[in-house]
C-alpha cells in the first residue's frame, strides 16, 4: 500500500468513527441514473489516475493553494467510457448533506480534479463564503484549473467546488426531480427564478424534498413565502447576515450581476411553488 493511500485510509476510518455514517470516506461512489456501477477504493482511484499537484485560485479563500489531486475525466472515462460526456448533468453527494448538480458540459469544457490532500497542511479550508467557517475537505473535494481562466476565477458560490464529495451520479435533471419544476402555467419570472434557485439555491434546499439536505425545506408542508414576509425574504437572501447574526447561510454572489433581479425571479419561483406542494419522496437509504 502506497504512503498516500494508507494515511487516507486511516483517515477515512477516522472520520466514519466521527460521523457514524455509512462507510462513504473508504471509496467513491459512481453511479449511473440512481444505480451504483462502482465503488471505487483510494487505491484503485490513484491506479487509474495517479495523483499530482495542482495550484488553483481558491475561490472559498481567494488565495493560491496547491491540492493533489486525480484526474476527474481520466476517473470517469475508467467507470463509465465516453457514456458519461452525454450526461444532461452529474451530481454530487457529499457527506454534510450538500447535493450540487453540474452540467455534464463544463466537465468537456473545463479540466477538473477530485482533490485528495492540500500541501502545507491540512485537508480543510477557511470558507469566506459561509461566514469564515474551517471545514474539512475530504474525503474528496472537486476543483476546476483556474490559475489562467479569467471567467473560472471569478466564478463564486456556484456549487461546482463541492467539498466531502463521497459520490458521483450521472442524471437527466427533470427525471431526478420530479417535484422541483414551477407549474407550466407558471409566469416567465417564476421559470427564470426556477433556473436561479437551481443555480445558486439547491445543493443546500430542497424543494417538496428534492434538493439538499444542508438547509430547511422551503415548500412543503408551508411555502417560505407563506411565514416571511416578501421584503424581508429578500434582504435574508441577499445578506443573511443582516438578519440572523452568525448565519451559516451565504449571501447570494456578490459578484453576480443583477443580484437584486435575481432575487425577485427566485422569490416569484417560491410563490409559484405555493400551488405545487408535493409530500416529498419517502427517503431511500443511500445504497452502495
Ligand atoms: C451553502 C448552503 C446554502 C445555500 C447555497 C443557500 N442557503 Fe439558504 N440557508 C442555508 C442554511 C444553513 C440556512 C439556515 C440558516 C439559519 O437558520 O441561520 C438557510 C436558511 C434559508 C432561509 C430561511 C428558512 C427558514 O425557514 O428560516 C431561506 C428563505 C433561504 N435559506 C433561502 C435561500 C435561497 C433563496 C438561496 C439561493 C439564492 C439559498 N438559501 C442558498 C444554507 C444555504
Amino acid at each position: 500500500m502506497t504512503r498516500f493511500a494508507a494515511r487516507l485510509l486511516i483517515a477515512s476510518c477516522l472520520s466514519l468513527l466521527a460521523s457514524q455514517l455509512a462507510c462513504a470516506g473508504d471509496a467513491f461512489v459512481f453511479k449511473d441514473h440512481g444505480k451504483v456501477v462502482r465503488t471505487v477504493s483510494f487505491e484503485e482511484l490513484a491506479k487509474i489516475s495517479k495523483p499530482q499537484a495542482h495550484n488553483i485560485f481558491e475561490p472559498h479563500e481567494s488565495i493560491q493553494v496547491t491540492y493533489q489531486g486525480l484526474d476527474f475525466n481520466a476517473l470517469l472515462d475508467a467507470v463509465y467510457g465516453k457514456a458519461w460526456k452525454q450526461a444532461e448533468e452529474l451530481l454530487f453527494t457529499c457527506s454534510d448533506g450538500y447535493q450540487p448538480s453540474i452540467p455534464g458540459s463544463r466537465f468537456a469544457q473545463y479540466k477538473s480534479y477530485l482533490t485528495i490532500s492540500r500541501d502545507g497542511g491540512a485537508f480543510q479550508l477557511t470558507n469566506r463564503l459561509h461566514n469564515g467557517q474551517l471545514v474539512k475537505l475530504g474525503p474528496f473535494y472537486l476543483i476546476w484549473e483556474n490559475a489562467k481562466n479569467e471567467e473560472l476565477r471569478t466564478e463564486s458560490d456556484t456549487g461546482y467546488w463541492p467539498y466531502q464529495v463521497t459520490t458521483v451520479d450521472l442524471i437527466n435533471f427533470a427525471d431526478r426531480f420530479p417535484r422541483l419544476a414551477p407549474p407550466t402555467s407558471a409566469s416567465k419570472q417564476a421559470k427564470a427564478g426556477f433556473v436561479n434557485f437551481r443555480n445558486y439555491c439547491m445543493r443546500c434546499h430542497s424543494i417538496n424534498g428534492e434538493g439538499g439536505r444542508v438547509a430547511p425545506e422551503l415548500n412543503y408542508p408551508v411555502n417560505i413565502t407563506e411565514y416571511y414576509n416578501e421584503p424581508m425574504l429578500k434582504k435574508w437572501i441577499l445578506e443573511p447576515t443582516s438578519v440572523r447574526y452568525r448565519t451559516t447561510m451565504p449571501a447570494l454572489g456578490n459578484d453576480l450581476k443583477d443580484r437584486s433581479r435575481l432575487v425577485d425571479d427566485i422569490i416569484a419561483y417560491f410563490k409559484a411553488m405555493r400551488s405545487s406542494k408535493q409530500k416529498p419522496a419517502p427517503e431511500k437509504p443511500e445504497s452502495k
